[in-house]
Order: structure tokens, then sequence, then C-alpha cells
């Protein structure tokens, strides 16, 4: 084996401050797909089918397209459409927010499916509307259930964000690419990389098992 970290081990501080980038993206999409996905959710269980029929085709065109073509398009596209040439975190930001909404609108329509019909009935007996019976009475019951899903997503986006690269955001991966082409040495930069990703990968497992035990406890 022929690694050599000693020229780039100093530039490893220059990578780890991709890192705010990163999950800033993470965080941002996973918020903004959250709301959305909440909404695209109950569009799916409409009894409207017009709805439901929106919601379906807006999954499968995310779902169907690969998410650096979405993050592309949105880009390189935006002068085209939109007037003006959006920066690139924001770009990276929505792409992934729209993608986002897809799977998690999918996660969240199986967890409210998954709540004992007998739940939405009485409440229904009971005269409760609808809009407070979903925030109130489904909605919470189907998220404690979908917590691992929904931080499996989180996790996905974390990761997936490593695309962001290639419209230039500075994220953990463009910066180990730089370290690279500065120091001829590229394999080490992007160990260096991998590892960063890796742990942080493992922290926010560890978190989403301490939410779920609390979570549990609480039973
Ligand atoms: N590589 C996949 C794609 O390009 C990832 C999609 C993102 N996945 C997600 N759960 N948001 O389609």
């Amino acid at each position: 084996m022929n690694l050599d970290f000693s020229s780039v081990l100093p530039s490893f501080p220059f990578i780890l401050k991709g890192l705010g980038v990163t999950l800033q993206i993470a965080l941002f999409a996973g918020v903004l797909g959250f709301v959305c996905g909440i909404i695209l959710s109950l569009f799916k269980i409409s009894k409207i089918k017009f709805l439901g029929w929106i919601a379906d085709v807006y999954t499968s065109i995310f779902r169907g397209t690969p998410l650096v073509l979405q993050l592309m398009i949105i880009y390189f596209g935006s002068p085209q459409v939109i007037g003006y040439q959006i920066d690139p975190f924001t770009a990276a930001v929505v792409s992934f927010a729209l993608n986002s909404t897809a799977y998690i609108s999918e996660i969240i329509r199986a967890g409210i499916l998954a709540v004992d019909k007998g739940q939405s009935e009485a409440a229904m007996a009971l005269g409760v509307p609808y809009r407070s019976m979903m925030l109130n009475i489904v909605l919470p019951q189907a998220i404690k259930n979908i917590l691992p899903s929904l931080m499996n997503e989180f996790i996905t986006l974390t990761k997936e964000s490593a695309i962001v690269t290639t419209i230039g955001v500075m994220d953990v991966m463009r910066r180990a690419y730089q370290v690279g082409a500065d120091k001829f040495r590229f394999i080490e930069p992007l160990l260096l990389a991998g590892i960063t990703y890796y742990v942080i990968v493992m922290a926010l497992t560890l978190i989403g098992k301490l939410v779920e035990r609390r979570m549990r406890k609480s039973d």
C-alpha cells in the first residue's frame, strides 16, 4: 500500500469545514421535505381523486429520475425558467427538498394507513372534525411509528448531499477534491471525507436510536 497522509492531514480541518454545508443542506431539505411530505401524503389518502392523482404523478417523477439530474436541471435551468441564476446552495436545498418530499410522503402515507382504523372511527363518532382528527390523533401516532424511516431518510439526504459537488457547493466532498488537486494526492483526502461521512452517519444513527427508545418509553 502506498498511502501517505502526511501532506494532506494538515488540510483535514479544511475538509471538515464542509460539514456545516453538508448538514445544512440535509437539515433544510429534510424539514421542508417533511412539511411538504405531510401535505402530499394527505393528498394521497384524500377522497378527492384528483389530489391523489397529482400526488402520485409528483412522486413518480421525483422518484423516477436521478436526484443528480434534478439538481442540475434546477441549478442550470433557473435562468431560463425563473429568469435569474439561483446560487448553488439554494439549488441544492430546493432540489433535495423536492426529492425528499416524494420519499417522505410515501413514508407518512404508509404510517397513516398503519394507524388502527378504530382511532379515526372513534374520533369521527365523537364528532371530531377531520383537521383536528388528523393533526391531534392520527398524525402523532403515525409519526411515532415512522420515526426510524424518517431518520433513515435524513441519513440518505446527508450522504446524497455529496452530489452538490457537481454544481460547485463547497461541501465535504468538494473540499476533498480540492485538497487532492492541490496536493496531487487524491485517495487520501477522499478517505478522510469517507471517515467524516461515516462518523456523522453513525452519530445520526445513534441519535435516532435514542429518540426511538425515548418514544417507546412513553407508551
Ligand atoms: N441516488 C438516488 C437517486 O438519485 C437517491 C435518491 C434520494 N433518495 C431519497 N431517499 N431522498 O435517485
